[in-house]
Parts: C-alpha cells; structure tokens; sequence
C-alpha cells in the first residue's frame, strides 16, 4: 500500500512541550506539522513564506501589529510573508502548521524558543 494515513489527535498525543513543532507528512517540499502551544511566543516575521495554522484544540490569538486574530477549533488562519506576528495561547492550544520545509518557527527573530521540527515515533501496537 502507497503511504500511511496519520492521525492528527494521535500526532498530538505524542507531543511533549510547547512551540515544539513535530512533522505529520509533508506534501511537495512544504511540511505538515502538529504543535502545542501555551503562553506567548515572540514577536517576529517570515520574510520569505506564509504560515498556516489549523487549530485543532484550544483558542489561539495570532497577534498582528494591526490587531488580533482570534482562532477556535477548525478555523484556518494564513500569516502572509512577511507580516509580524506573534501567536498566545492563553489555555493549551493544539494545532497544525503548513510552511515550507525548513521553515524557522521563530522566522527572523531567533531566540530559546527557536526549535527544530522534530519526527514522530513511530507508533506500534502493543507487543505480542
Ligand atoms: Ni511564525
């Protein structure tokens, strides 16, 4: 069989931290990821790509300089290139990110909260 469907709540499961983004699949060269977010993360731009949040759990507010995006479960959200933003999740919010591979969560602004995108474990049934 051609590839595996992935579950998004299970990806979610397996999540340890915040603003810590693990790859679900990818689709041509941009990755699909699931993340956690609490808290306020830093002000800062991608100056070369948009970024999509899907929030899957949880409200998050998308903070723009010309005013604040407000997110529930199910809603779309596309930061342009180029725009400032810094996402808060004032209660646990999980979501899925779409950006180019490679992408830097922190874009311009580096910083302790810059992380890699990390794998999945791969999940196994239960021995035996
Ligand atoms: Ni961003």
């Amino acid at each position: 069989m051609t590839g595996e469907a992935r579950s998004i709540p299970a990806a979610l499961d397996a999540v340890t931290g915040y603003w810590q983004p693990y790859r679900l699949t990818s689709v041509n060269d941009y990755d699909v990821k699931v993340v956690k977010l609490r808290g306020e993360f830093v002000w800062h731009t991608h100056p070369d790509t948009d970024e999509l949040f899907l929030v899957h759990a949880g409200h998050l507010v998308i903070q723009l300089r010309d005013g604040d995006v407000t997110l529930g479960p199910g809603d779309v959200y596309v930061v342009p290139a180029g725009v400032e933003h810094c996402p808060r999740a004032d209660e646990e919010v999980a979501a899925v990110l779409v950006e180019p591979r490679g992408t830097v969560n922190t874009g311009d602004a580096g910083g302790d909260l810059t992380a890699v995108v990390r794998e999945l474990e791969e999940r196994r049934g239960p021995p035996g």
